[in-house]
């Protein structure tokens, strides 16, 4: 009997969600390159309606910052799924230095959605842009493969929040 909390099918429904999607363990990989002469600035917009598209059929979430040139994109997904995305985005001669810093399989998603930052960061405080440029040039400089942390996914999510407020 459903008595005003979650019924049981409601239940097993969120139980079969969460285990093919959200929960489910998923590939993280993460780079960072810097934009050659080649990129417009039209092409972010064009980048932007192709990968929500393509990533949301292929189920890959993700954020893509770009920022005075310096781009810093995140993909989760199915491992074969990023991985193939990424030997595509890693050959687009619009962006150059592209380096991977960080490719594991996580015990869940950290990003949701896809989503885009570069068309308005001016919005976003210097301070919160600083430390972006301080994490594009730390990965860039780095020789291992490192760990993307939670707090450093924050960051990248307060930069997609903050930049898409009405100016
Ligand atoms: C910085 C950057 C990020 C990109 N991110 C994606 C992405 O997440 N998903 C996607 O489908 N294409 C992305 N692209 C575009 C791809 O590189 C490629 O142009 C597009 O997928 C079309 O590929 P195709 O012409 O081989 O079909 C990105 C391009 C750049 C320069």
């Amino acid at each position: 009997m459903f008595k005003g909390g979650i019924s049981d099918q409601a239940r097993t429904r969120a139980r079969r969600e969460a285990e093919a999607g959200d929960l489910a363990p998923v590939y993280r990989l993460a780079y960072v390159s810097r934009a050659s002469s080649l990129f417009q600035p039209e092409d972010l917009q064009k980048i932007n309606e192709q990968s929500s598209l393509r990533n949301a059929e292929a189920d890959i979430t993700g954020i893509l910052i770009v920022d005075s040139g310096k781009i810093m994109q995140i993909l989760e997904g199915r491992e074969d799924r990023v991985r193939a995305l990424f030997e595509r985005i890693a050959q687009d001669p619009r962006h150059e230095s592209v380096k991977q810093v960080a490719g594991n399989e996580r015990s869940q998603r950290l990003l949701h959605c896809w989503s885009m930052v570069g068309l308005q960061t001016g919005l976003v405080s210097g301070e919160v842009m600083e430390r972006y440029h301080d994490f594009h040039d730390h990965l860039s400089g780095v020789a291992e493969r490192v760990e993307i942390a939670v707090e450093q996914v924050d960051l990248l999510k307060t930069i997609s929040i903050l930049s898409a407020l009405p100016g």
